[in-house]
């Protein structure tokens, strides 16, 4: 197959490259690093010619401002006209677990929007939904540290490898389109002041967890089960703890 992974050089989309690649099947890369912009639409339309699926898994620069909720809206419009004008049959993309039910978040709505321009672009999609991947912890971290405490909230998570992710949407990409959504999340379920406070005590950073109901989550306030994902989801194999001790965190020097 022909595919193209927006996104490709970034945490999740170079480990699906490299597992597409390894399955035998013809894989190039979208990114700006690579002659491809999904906001000015430099180098896109060369970039679909003779391609079956698009994987995007393309990301925002910014998490909690409204850039981002403009990056997924112009970049979502660009890709998704090109995907039709060059008759792609299958777009894949990567989506977090509660988008849709956190409007007060601008990347969250970023992605809600994200979705609804694939579900009416008319070319055929499959939407994974991911929830937090563990990389993702220590962006939490700096989103909610003031001074030396972190305020979060004691909302329910079920994190995820990144890795097990990238399975799911390799597996995906060579599939048939469902013009719906799957959803995976991790094999542990905890709360994430508590989780996070975890994670600070391995990195031993010298920071101080307050668990917070009111403190928000990239803008948004949070119910306890809103980052929670469907019954039917999928969980990832590899927990934090194994996850952990492979990872270059573990190895770095905080
Ligand atoms: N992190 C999580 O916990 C999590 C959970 C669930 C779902 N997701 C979703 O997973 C996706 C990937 O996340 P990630 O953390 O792997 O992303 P990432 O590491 O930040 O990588 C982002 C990629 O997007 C590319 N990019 C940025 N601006 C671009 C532009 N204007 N045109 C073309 N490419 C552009 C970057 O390459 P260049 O800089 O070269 O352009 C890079 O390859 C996101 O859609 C995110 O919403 C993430």
């Amino acid at each position: 197959m022909n595919i193209i992974v927006m996104g490709g050089r970034g945490l999740v989309g170079r480990n699906i490259v490299e597992r597409l690649r390894s399955q035998g099947h013809e894989v190039s890369i979208g990114s700006r690093s690579s002659g491809v912009d999904l906001i000015t639409g430099r180098g896109l339309a060369e970039s679909l010619v003779g391609i079956d699926v698009v994987v995007d898994v393309s990301n925002s620069p910014t998490f909690d401002d409204i850039a981002s909720f403009e990056f997924f809206k112009t970049a979502g419009f660009n890709l998704l006209a090109a995907e039709k004008r060059a008759g792609v049959k299958h777009h894949v993309s990567l989506s977090v677990v509660g988008t849709g039910r956190l409007e007060a978040s601008p990347y969250l709505r970023g992605k809600a929007l994200q979705e609804r321009l694939i579900r009416s672009s008319g070319v055929p999609f499959t939407i994974v939904h991911a929830t937090q991947f563990f990389e993702f912890l220590l962006d939490i971290v700096n989103y909610a540290v003031r001074g030396q405490v972190i305020h979060l909230s004691p909302a329910f998570i079920e994190p995820v490898a990144s890795d097990d992710v990238a399975a799911t949407v390799a597996r995906v990409a060579v599939g048939a389109p469902i013009n719906g959504s799957i959803e995976i999340s991790g094999p542990e379920r905890g709360r994430m002041s508590e989780l996070i406070q975890r994670f600070v005590i391995d990195i031993e950073a010298p920071y101080e967890v307050q668990t917070d109901v009111g403190a928000t989550y990239f803008g948004a306030a949070l119910d306890e089960f809103v980052l929670l994902p469907r019954e039917d989801a999928e969980r990832g194999a590899l927990r934090f703890e194994v996850w952990w001790k492979l990872s270059e965190y573990a190895r770095a020097d905080w």
